[in-house]
């Protein structure tokens, strides 16, 4: 039988890594670590799980690569920073390889939009001392708006004033990223991921609206990247050429959910500003990725900066089937999908597609699995063939 989706389950050379299909799962933060940024055992099952319905590539969640310099985002989420995190990434990268399939740890400081409880009273930093407007708190129930101490449908959750990164400190952070990727590779991840996408603090410089510096960080495409690629430099040099780095890059983020760039000309000038990079290849975040939000070109904003930058792109955003996926590679859109809520809700994603199997996907919640009152017991079409999984 001819394959359902050829392109999808091709084998792909990503940097240095060979992948088994084209299918990655998008970095989705679940905040499952112990308390003190150590992975646990629950974070080992949930990837092994993925890997085991078929993934090319899992790049994980936003992890805080250093302590201090308030990198840390969320409370419970896993870090990278310590030897008893190499510990337990250690034990996610084995049972994730036992499956066949590559994992890059996601490498993320949350600048501006931390949450106040996890900065030890320190204020946040940013490009610029700029404040965020804070977003609203998406929850369908009363323990997270309790945790916060906020009230309401939809309760504003709110930041601090930021103080900007000195010049000094950008180098020091860098720094901050290449250690992280050094532990990284140590525990076992076949490369990592700068997230530079949804509003934290690469973010925060890549946007010309929250990057107001005058120095050489700020000012024009090439400067706001600036202090992406000196990460990239730092981390290439500590993890050598084997080992994949990409960058993630989106327009909005957690606190600007319709974020939009000045123009498409400015995604060409960041996909030009970032051809003479260490990065392997650039990722894509979005929630739809054919819509670019911008009037003066409807091209979707993966494959202006892929041909921008000639590198290859992840793409990610709104992807739910296997036919909006094959179409996002043979349009030129993507080299790889990343696909996130999907995979939260059904671990067997790339196995049930490429059954060819007609299946009626459920809806995805934006925070959770699917919407309640659906049934995650649903989320499997039924009379595919045993798949035969590797018990490892
Ligand atoms: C609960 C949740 C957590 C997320 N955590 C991260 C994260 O840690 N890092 C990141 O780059 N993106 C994160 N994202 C964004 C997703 O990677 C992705 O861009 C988004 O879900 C849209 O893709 P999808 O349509 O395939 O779900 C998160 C999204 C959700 C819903």
């Amino acid at each position: 039988m001819a394959e359902a989706f050829p392109t999808l389950f091709s084998p792909a050379n990503l940097g240095p890594l060979t992948l088994r299909n084209r299918i990655a799962m998008a970095p989705l933060t679940r905040q499952m670590a112990h308390a003190d940024g150590t992975p646990t055992d629950e974070m080992a099952a949930y990837y092994a799980r993925r890997a085991r319905g078929g993934l090319g590539l899992i790049i994980t969640e936003g992890t805080y690569e250093q302590d201090g310099w308030q990198s840390k985002s969320y409370m419970s989420q896993p870090g990278i920073a310590t030897d008893a995190h190499v510990a337990g990434w250690s034990r996610v990268c084995d049972a994730v390889h036992a499956h066949d399939c590559r994992i890059i740890i996601q490498l993320m400081h949350g600048g501006r939009v931390s949450d106040p409880r996890v900065l030890n009273g320190q204020p946040p930093v940013s490009a610029s001392a700029t404040r965020s407007e804070g977003w609203s708190l998406y929850t369908d129930n009363s323990y997270e708006k309790d945790i916060r101490n906020i009230a309401g449908e939809w309760p504003k959750v709110t930041f601090g004033q930021a103080r900007a990164l000195s010049v000094a400190d950008i180098h020091e952070v860098a720094d901050g990223f290449a250690a992280g990727a050094g532990r990284a590779i140590a525990a076992g991840a076949d490369g990592v991921e700068v997230h530079g996408a949804n509003g934290y603090l690469l973010w925060q410089f890549i946007n010309p609206a929250t990057n107001l510096r005058t120095d050489e960080f700020g000012g024009s495409a090439e400067n706001n990247l600036r202090f992406a690629k000196l990460i990239g430099d730092r981390i290439r040099a500590v993890i050598g050429p084997d080992k994949l780095i990409t960058l993630r890059l989106s327009q909005d983020g957690v606190d600007d959910f319709v974020g939009a760039w000045p123009g498409v000309a400015y995604a060409k000038a960041i996909g030009a500003a970032l051809q003479n990079s260490a990065f392997d290849a650039l990722h894509w975040s979005s929630f739809d990725y054919l819509t670019n939000r911008q009037t003066d070109d409807a091209t979707p904003m993966p494959t202006v900066i892929g041909r921008a930058s000639g590198k290859p792109m992840i793409t990610n955003g709104g992807i739910a089937t296997g036919a909006q996926a094959e179409a996002a590679l043979t349009s030129g859109a993507a080299d790889i999908v990343a696909i996130g809520r999907p995979i939260f809700a059904h671990p067997d994603w790339p196995y049930i597609v490429r059954s060819g199997a007609d299946y009626d996907w459920l809806p995805f919640d934006r925070k959770y699995v699917v919407q309640p009152p659906l049934d995650y017991g649903l989320a499997y079409p039924v009379g595919l063939a045993d798949p035969l999984w590797p018990t490892a």
